[in-house]
């Protein structure tokens, strides 16, 4: 029999699934597309039932890509998009859409968390303030904006929970992806009592928490039915994306720091001890291998941004790519290529969500500051890029202002892919940057903890030494003189136009 473990990544752009054999080689690869809705400024919002359709969709593909049945898959390892909120009743329906990691709503309930809790106490138990993306605020809105729907909840459950609960009919997470609801006791690895208390969350709402690689439950007959998987195919708890990437990175242990360009763009460090930044500009979760936490800062809009320059302004680009089948984002980076680094004056603050890291600011807008008749696209195209990648350096420098160990930086996610970009985050970071062999991302993370869940490896970090390798390095180039004057200047326009960001959400209002 082909012994295969599969990875299922439920992302915000959509369901990846990959199948990893016996020997640590991905088989195969699918993605199934979905939407996602904003039916107002700062809402961010998916239809679950789209996901789990996404989820059926994309095993039968990666099976068929592998030429294998989904039948002889032999575990399952759960990933995605961190920290939204689903809600079922007492029947499993799901109440309303999800609200997710990037919806901006509710700065009233994170305030109030704050005055119920106290901002020190939230960073010492849950390793972290309380910010609009995080679940815990999504429940508070929900019950002070839809009451009705609040009355009808029974469980609370995170975007892959809620697959999990399609597959298995179990409600069960990790500790990882439980770190990002703001409820998690960071130390105990446990739910928090007196955070549940005091927000008045019922603790029977919550799935049980465990730890990545265990098993959590197995296919239902019902599941195996729809999916072609074989009932009774164990399920392990998996982790949020950013833990099951930085696992698909090797990141299991202090030393490399992992920067992740998707949507969001993420910096990842892993601690043996529970991180506290008392400032709170870095945050703190258990990590997917039992026994260690991490830290991440989180820019949320990296890719993102990316996109949002590819959809309004290279329309042409993306209608050439299409027409030579090549990646639009590889003619957009060439584009921007063709102009000098630190794109003559021009910076581009990439707040087009909000921000997390380091500013938490559900009001911070983007910009583009600098603008003159000389520049054009290809400028506002390696603006774009430079931008993300200052917004990276702004995490990155509070991981050394921590103190924390950083022997290297690995990076992956879509950006990692242009050696034009890499090389760019070295000389930005003034630092060299790695690759590792695999870049499948999260998915290729959550077949990992498949493996060790399945019995294949001891541990997930004998796993990681099995089968992820660094690959080539980029040293930084002459380009680093540039910004090593263009990044004060960028630090500097978050503070100067923090004011006209809020007077432009107030006159938007939305
Ligand atoms: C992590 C976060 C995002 C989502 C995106 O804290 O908010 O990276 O997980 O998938």
């Amino acid at each position: 029999m082909t012994a295969l473990v599969l990875g299922i990544d439920v992302g915000t752009g959509g369901v990846k699934t990959l199948l990893l054999d016996a020997s640590g080689r991905v088989r195969a690869t699918a993605f199934v597309a979905h939407p996602l809705s904003t039916p107002r400024p700062r809402y961010s919002e998916q239809d679950p039932a789209n996901w789990w359709d996404g989820v059926v969709g994309a095993i039968a593909a990666v099976c068929e890509h592998a030429a294998v049945t989904p039948s002889v898959i032999e575990a399952i390892g759960l990933t995605g998009q961190m920290h939204g909120l689903v809600l079922l009743d007492e029947r499993d329906r799901v109440l309303r859409p999800a609200i997710l990691w990037n919806d901006q709503r509710t700065d009233a309930e994170c305030r109030l968390i704050h005055e119920r809790l106290g901002e020190a106490e939230m960073i010492r138990v849950t390793g972290k303030p309380v910010l609009t993306g995080f679940t815990a605020p999504k429940i508070l809105w929900v019950a002070r904006n839809e009451p009705e729907v609040y009355a009808r909840v029974r469980h609370v459950l995170l975007p892959k929970d809620y697959v999990r609960q399609r597959l298995t009919g179990a409600y069960a997470t990790d500790v990882a992806d439980a770190s990002g609801t703001s409820l998690l006791d960071l130390s105990t690895r446990g739910w928090s009592k007196r955070v549940l208390d005091a927000l008045e969350i019922p603790a029977a709402w919550m799935p049980t928490v465990g730890e990545s690689p265990a098993v959590s439950a197995h296919v239902s007959t019902e599941a195996a039915a729809r999916t072609g998987l074989a009932a009774g195919t164990p399920v392990v708890n998996g982790a949020g994306d950013q833990a099951a990437e930085a696992i698909g990175c090797g990141v299991t242990q202090p030393g490399p720091v992992s920067v992740t360009i998707g949507t969001s763009g993420v910096v990842f460090a892993a601690s043996a001890t529970p991180p506290i930044d008392d400032s709170g500009r870095l945050h703190g979760f258990c990590h997917a291998v039992p026994g260690m936490w991490h830290v991440m800062g989180v820019m949320l809009s990296a890719g993102g941004s990316l996109r949002w320059f590819r959809d309004t302004l290279a329309a042409d680009l993306l209608a050439r790519a299409a027409a030579t089948q090549v990646d639009p984002y590889e003619l957009i980076i060439a584009e921007a290529a063709s102009r000098p680094a630190g794109c003559e004056g021009l910076l581009f603050l990439p707040y087009l969500t909000g921000e997390r890291t380091p500013h938490p600011d559900p009001h911070a807008r983007g910009a583009f500051v600098g603008l003159t008749l000389r520049h054009d696209r290809g400028h506002l195209a390696r603006a774009v890029l430079e931008g993300v990648s200052f917004g990276l350096r702004d995490g990155l420098e509070i991981v050394r202002d921590l103190g924390l160990p950083l022997t290297s930086v690995r990076s992956s996610g879509g950006g990692a892919r242009s050696a034009t970009w890499r090389q760019m985050l070295a000389d930005v970071f003034d630092a060299e940057v790695t690759t590792v062999n695999v870049s499948e991302g999260a998915a290729f993370g959550a077949a990992i903890l498949a493996a060790v869940g399945a019995g294949r490896y001891p541990g997930v970090a004998d796993a990681v030494n099995d089968i992820v390798r660094e690959g080539p390095m980029t040293t930084p180039g002459p380009d680093r003189v540039v910004y090593a004057t263009a990044y004060p200047r960028y630090r500097a326009l978050y503070p100067a136009l923090a004011r006209s960001f809020r007077d432009a959400a107030d006159t938007g209002r939305e």
